[in-house]
């Protein structure tokens, strides 16, 4: 049974109590060549690219795709909770090439990723909406601490003081990188603007030549109502003493803009502020 610990500090980011106990075996992780890694600052569209890149793995076959929870089929990889196997220890028992998932900055990612030139997906999603399903989050997941009040949640994430430290210098700092480090950087709001053609990015990006009929299944098999409806990816198969989604659906709202129904006019000029000075030194730019 989790609880709510307060955060940890690893190096200079703050994360979930139970994952910095056991970052010795996170750091030390080894990535192997042909390794696939999905980053994202966590409620950025993890889950969604995370089922788009395994169908398109599997050729968009769901038989094969939905052999099990999506935390099974791409292992978490700093994920501990007290009596469930690690992300590390999941992802030490499969066989490489395998697919993992991280919600680690660039400064913090296990070296091996870096060494084995390892292909990295990383998705962006404007951080209106970002906080706001990440608020959401820190209500339902019970390894979080308590998020207080909607506004006091704003403060933590401006001043960076929520897991995974700050939003923007995760999203810049892959930003910056992506050409050198042969990055694919997408954005949340690019894939519900058109799902497809960000699909074709990620099958030219993995080298898979699939036509369209099944890049029209995996569509299809992607959407929020989909996923929404799959027990494969809705994470109901976790239990609610971990994930209470009674408080709040992990598929809550799939939707850009929905910070408009909860930032007052207050709200939003300060976090205008906050944007504004955190993009003044990149040509990263969102949508909302
Ligand atoms: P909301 O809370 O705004 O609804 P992550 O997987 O990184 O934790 O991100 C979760 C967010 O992605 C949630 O946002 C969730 O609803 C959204 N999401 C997951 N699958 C989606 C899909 N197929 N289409 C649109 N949004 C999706």
């Amino acid at each position: 049974m989790a609880s709510r610990l307060p955060l940890k500090m690893v190096g200079d980011m703050p994360l979930i109590g139970y994952f910095a106990d056991n970052w010795e075996n996170v750091k030390n992780f080894q990535a192997e060549e042909g390794d696939l890694l999905i980053d994202t600052y966590p409620k950025s569209g993890t889950t969604w690219i995370s089922e788009i890149v395994d169908l398109v793995l599997h050729d968009g076959e769901t038989k094969t795709s939905q052999r099990g929870a999506i935390y099974e089929r791409v292992p978490f990889l700093e994920f501990a909770i007290p009596g469930m196997p690690t992300g590390a220890e999941q992802l030490n028992e499969m066989k490489p090439p395998r697919f993992i998932k991280s919600h680690l900055p660039v400064h913090l990612l296990p070296e091996s990723f870096w060494e084995k030139n390892c292909k990295i997906i990383y998705v962006a999603r404007n951080p209106k909406d970002t906080l706001v399903s990440y608020y959401h989050f820190y209500r339902m997941a019970v390894v979080h601490p308590d998020p207080g009040t909607f506004d006091e949640f704003l403060h933590q994430f401006i001043k960076g003081t929520v897991s995974y430290g700050p939003w923007g210098a995760h999203n810049k700092d892959f930003w910056k990188i992506r050409h050198q480090r042969d990055i694919l950087y997408l954005f949340y709001e690019d894939i519900l603007e058109d799902p497809k053609r960000e699909i074709r990015k990620v099958m030219k990006y993995i080298g898979k030549d699939l036509p369209e009929d099944v890049v029209e299944k995996i569509y299809k098999r992607t959407t929020f109502k989909a996923m929404k409806d799959n027990s494969m990816a809705n994470y109901s198969t976790i239990p609610s003493s971990i994930m209470d989604q009674n408080i709040s659906p992990f598929m809550r709202k799939g939707t850009c803009g929905d910070w408009k129904s909860h930032f007052t006019v207050a709200q939003n000029e300060l976090f205008d502020e906050y944007y504004k000075k955190e993009m003044s030194d990149t040509d990263l730019t969102f949508r909302f």
